[in-house]
């Protein structure tokens, strides 16, 4: 059973706290039960949920319950099994005698058991809170006998100095070995696949190069805006909410050399080098853009948003472009694409070869691998084929592994559940390290501040557009070449 030294014996006690939150009843609650449901969790494991508000208990199930899906009566009879492992508890993140309380609550559980007592300290929090909570939990929660890990959940700072901050009042109170930096996208099943196409497949492993690869696009769309989100993330803007994070996640694993073995600290060594061969982002490296409303006047504009001041200039959309000064990647551009309120919703990574140098046929175009993280997972490699038929001409098609097909009998798990397993087993190589984090926020803090102090101008583009007009050509500037009259269709044979 996972994470504990004695099944039998050891208990495991998981705390939520913004138990009474979205987050909470949209992601940590669901994959917890999908984690039971599927026999993830150690037997003697029991959930408490914490937060400020008074509910009672009846309630604060029936709130857990109503965002789980069951499928079936079985499935039911175990959301009621679930149910009962859950309990809540409410008091203050600034004030030690709620975190006694919790402490009681945890003991009262634990006293069943003769092993060790392990606890998981969630925090589904506001960014406001999370100091006091961390250092109130670790003065009056924490075990004296079993492991402990602290969850926690971004923004980590706005900035290289902030992140710092937030940095060093962790570590004044827990060793960075018990915290767990969660960015959901390293729990996304395609993401997880990126390190086995590579190393795992000896085609790709020796094409992986700058003498093979051409460029690399990682793209991110949403086609909802910030529905009345508007107020937290115009302190933030899209560059911190998705590109400093999820983005830069994934470009690192692209761009990783293999690590010694798939140890947490292995691999986090090898991304944390890719991040420091990355220069600072300047404002000509990126385009920034903000949606406006829609033409037919359905869909409102960013600055219609209640909670966004009128003359906002923090971007929806940002594309930016990094060179990775290494031996493997000296001179190919990693454009990182990403925007609310677009035509559609995907997230993918395009890997665009080199021409064919001294090509022979009429048709050929630049080979792509793309890797489809969602919706409808997929890896298809674009190739050039000869025209079936009497012509011999070259055209592209694709090999094409589409989950929806290939894998049509799985339930892929949500990133959430991939990952509270990882922190029940405490496997951290899909957490994000300190030092990343640094050197993450040094890439991106001096351009945040100048498009800040300056209040650089984002270009409009309409709610549902692909972005802002000049995308294309900007993309094409930095090297993409479009294929001419393809298009793929997920799982479509
Ligand atoms: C979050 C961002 O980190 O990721 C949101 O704060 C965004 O703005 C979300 O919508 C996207 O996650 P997913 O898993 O739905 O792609």
């Amino acid at each position: 059973m996972v994470g504990v030294a004695d099944p039998n014996k050891d208990s495991t006690v998981v705390i939520v706290l913004g138990a009474s939150g979205d987050l909470a009843f949209k992601k940590t609650y669901p994959a917890l039960f999908g984690l039971f449901k599927n026999g993830f969790v150690p037997p003697h494991v029991q959930i408490i949920g914490y937060a400020r508000s008074h509910i009672e208990l009846d309630d604060f199930r029936k709130r857990v319950s109503s965002r789980i899906k069951t499928n079936n009566d079985e499935e039911k009879k175990l959301l009621d099994e679930f149910l009962k492992k859950c309990t809540y508890v409410s008091g203050q993140y600034d004030k030690p005698e709620g975190f006694q309380k919790l402490n009681a609550a945890a003991e009262e559980v634990e006293k069943k058991y003769q092993g060790q007592k392990h606890r998981v300290f969630y925090m589904a929090l506001p960014p406001s809170v999370f100091i006091p909570a961390s250092e109130g939990l670790r003065q009056n929660a924490y075990s004296k006998n079993g492991s402990n890990r602290l969850v926690v959940e971004k923004p980590f700072g706005k900035d290289l100095e902030s992140s710092k901050e937030l940095a060093a009042a962790l570590a004044a109170h827990w060793q960075e070995d018990e915290i767990y930096r969660i960015d959901h996208y390293l729990g996304k099943e395609m993401v997880k696949n990126l390190m086995i196409l590579r190393f795992a497949n000896v085609f790709l492993g020796a094409a992986w190069d700058r003498f093979h690869i051409h460029n690399v696009q990682i793209t991110f769309k949403e086609p909802i805006g910030t529905e009345g989100r508007g107020g937290y993330f115009d302190e933030f803007g899209i560059i911190r909410d998705i590109m400093q994070n999820h983005l830069l996640q994934i470009l690192t694993i692209v761009a990783m050399e293999k690590p010694v073995t798939l140890d947490a600290e292995d691999v986090r060594n090898e991304k944390v080098k890719v991040l420091r061969a990355i220069a600072p982002l300047t404002v000509d490296d990126v385009l920034l853009g903000q949606y406006t409303g829609s033409k037919d006047g359905k869909e409102p504009g960013y600055l219609d948003d209640p909670g966004v001041p009128k003359d906002s200039v923090t971007p929806t959309f940002a594309a930016a472009v990094f060179y990775i000064n290494n031996e493997r990647w000296d001179g190919v551009p990693f454009i990182l694409k990403c925007g609310k309120a677009l035509n559609e919703h995907k997230t993918e990574v395009r890997i665009q070869f080199q021409d064919v140098a001294g090509n022979i046929y009429p048709g050929v175009e630049r080979n792509e691998l793309v890797i489809r993280v969602q919706p409808k997972e997929a890896v298809y490699l674009k190739l050039n084929n000869k025209q079936p038929g009497l012509s011999s001409n070259a055209v592209m098609s694709e090999l094409d592994l589409s989950y929806s097909k290939r894998y049509s009998d799985v339930k892929i798990p949500d990133a959430y559940e991939s990952l509270i397993l990882d922190v029940l087993k405490g496997d951290k190589a899909n957490f994000v390290r300190d030092d990343e984090l640094d050197a993450a926020w040094k890439i991106f803090t001096p351009l945040l501040h100048k498009i800040e102090r300056e209040k650089v101008k984002p270009e409009p583009y309409e709610f549902g557009a692909r972005g802002p007009a000049s995308l294309n050509s900007w993309v094409e500037g930095h090297g993409y070449a479009r294929t001419k009259g393809y298009s793929w269709t997920p799982g479509k044979l």
